[in-house]
């Protein structure tokens, strides 16, 4: 494995590269969840490049941009373990200038849920997605996958857009949730709860699985459901329980096969989002 620090060094390691490159941008913190990306990633293409770059755009006033957990010698370790060719470790310096152009999410995908609570985090997010993008396709690979989990729905709808509006030459190639045993959805968060916290913290997943048995057993009306939902959300701070169809627009009826669940809150000072597709 390759470890890259400068974008001359990327340019320069993926100047020669025959085949197919698959892409994981993350910010590190690995977990069993970024490494299904990897792993996924291995096996589908020639070359696999993760980023690790803990992006300071995405991150709001007040937000965890210091707190956020940074393990570079056990991210590497991980990395190369996991049959990585190319890792690559900007610093801020050389990934942004003073005063940038900016992008901002779109209306209805980007200002709903995530985009409320976190005003302008998508706006900083699709910014370094996009950089992150045109420079591992900057040698023009002839097939260029990259892969985002679907624990980050809206990002990852976002992304798509994005590709789609920019006309970036990219597949992008969503992902399973990854969850621990206990059902609790892998984040690079979960190590500020507590014990007692990561109890609280499972019936986030739990009450998707309310949701879940609810729409097995025919009940389609999402006020109901959300309800439901959030009875068993009484041990976390609420932000948000939505069901909404794949482009993100609110729905009153759950439609099989084009539904995700969304929930969002915190437990303690540590705030958590899971979701559901159904
Ligand atoms: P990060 O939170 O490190 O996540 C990197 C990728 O791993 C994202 O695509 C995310 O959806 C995926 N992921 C995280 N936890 C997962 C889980 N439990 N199951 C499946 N996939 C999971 O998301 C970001 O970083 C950043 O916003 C980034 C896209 C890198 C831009 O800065």
């Amino acid at each position: 494995m390759i470890i890259v620090h400068t974008i001359d060094a990327l340019f320069e390691a993926t100047k020669s590269l025959k085949g197919t490159i698959g892409f994981v941008p993350t910010m590190g913190a690995l977990h069993e969840g970024h490494l299904t990306l990897i792993r996924q990633a291995r096996s589908e293409n020639d070359t696999v490049i993760v980023s690790i770059f803990v992006n300071p755009t995405q991150f709001l006033e007040g937000e965890d941009l210091d707190a956020y957990p940074r393990k570079k010698e056990a991210d590497s370790k991980i990395c190369e373990l996991a049959g990585v060719d190319i890792l690559f470790m900007p610093t801020i310096d050389m990934m942004y200038e003073a005063d940038e152009l900016a992008i901002s999410a779109p209306s209805i995908r980007g200002f709903i849920l995530e985009g409320t609570k976190r005003a302008g985090h998508f706006d900083g997010m699709l910014q370094v997605v996009m950089k992150l993008l045109n420079l591992i396709a900057y040698n023009k690979p002839s097939s260029f996958r990259a892969y985002f989990g679907k624990k980050d729905a809206q990002q990852l709808a976002l992304i798509e857009q994005m590709v789609r509006n920019y006309f970036i030459n990219v597949e992008i190639i969503p992902c399973d949730i990854v969850r621990d045993r206990d059902g609790l959805a892998l984040s690079s968060r979960n190590i500020y709860l507590s014990m007692e916290e990561r109890k609280k913290a499972l019936s986030l997943s739990r009450s998707l699985k309310s949701a879940t048995t609810m729409i097995l057993k025919k009940e389609l009306n999402v006020e109901r459901i959300k309800k439901e939902m959030l009875l068993s959300l009484s041990e976390v701070e609420v932000e948000y329980v939505a069901l909404v169809n794949r482009q993100f627009k609110s729905i009153e009826q759950v439609e099989i096969g084009n539904t995700i669940i969304l929930v969002a809150g915190y437990v303690g000072t540590t705030r958590l989002i899971d979701n559901l597709w159904v």
